[in-house]
């Protein structure tokens, strides 16, 4: 399996902020922003780098640079919000959009939008969403984002269903996922158990 648990004890008591149903929405954004930095940190670790020769003002030195761009492609809109951080982490990443709703009765995920930059086949492309449930929008943004050429892609969320986490390495084996929870099923909604609810939802203020 392919997946990875980022884990710390500032992520335990980060997912407790989050699961609580009594945190507002502000409280719910710095929490889930605090561990979007970790698994920005995490995901970097695969990053290539290539050697750059830096000037100091005293002399020449080694230095390094990202081999590859790096594309964020949060999907709509719940993924907004990873965005900043992995963007605080990676100030030249470059952002596409995917707006991916789940059909609340068929739970597959319907397609609205999609914008994103040129070259993805020679970028390392980052999807954004915190829950990972039946994985049919992770895996359909992965399919889309394939679609258009991208070939080195990395899917991070914060919260995972074992359902979702096995649709992804069924449908793309090769998609690392990154996850700061590994949750225990799916209730007959489709929502994550224990979760945290609908993320967009708790982010947005929109409940
Ligand atoms: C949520 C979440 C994921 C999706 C996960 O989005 O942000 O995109 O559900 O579920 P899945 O793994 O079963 O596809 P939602 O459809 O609620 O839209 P929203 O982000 O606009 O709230
Ligand atoms: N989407 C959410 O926001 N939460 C879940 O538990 C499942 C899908």
């Amino acid at each position: 399996m392919k997946l990875t648990i980022v884990d710390n004890p500032l992520i335990k008591r980060d997912i407790t902020y989050l699961r609580d149903k009594e945190t507002r929405e502000y409280q719910f954004r710095i929490a889930l922003s605090r561990i979007a930095y970790c698994l920005a940190i995490e995901i970097s670790k695969t990053f290539d780098i290539i050697d750059r020769e830096v000037e100091t003002p005293l002399e020449v030195t080694a230095g390094y640079k990202l081999r590859h761009q790096i594309v964020l492609v949060p999907v709509l809109r719940a993924g907004l919000s990873l965005v900043n951080s992995f963007i605080e982490m990676i100030p030249d990443a470059k952002v596409g959009h995917i707006g991916l709703q789940r059909d609340e009765e068929t739970l597959l995920p319907v397609d609205y939008y999609y914008k994103a930059p040129k070259n993805l086949d020679v970028s390392k492309v980052i999807i954004l969403d915190p829950m990972l449930a039946t994985g049919g929008s992770a895996s359909a943004a992965a399919t889309f984002l394939k679609e258009r050429g991208a070939k080195d892609i990395v899917m991070a969320c914060l919260i995972a269903s074992p359902e979702g986490v096995k649709k992804m390495n069924n449908d793309h084996p090769e998609v690392p996922v990154y996850t700061a929870q590994l949750d225990r099923e799916l209730n007959d909604q489709g929502y994550i158990l224990p979760g945290l609810g609908d993320a967009g939802d708790r982010t947005f203020g929109t409940l």
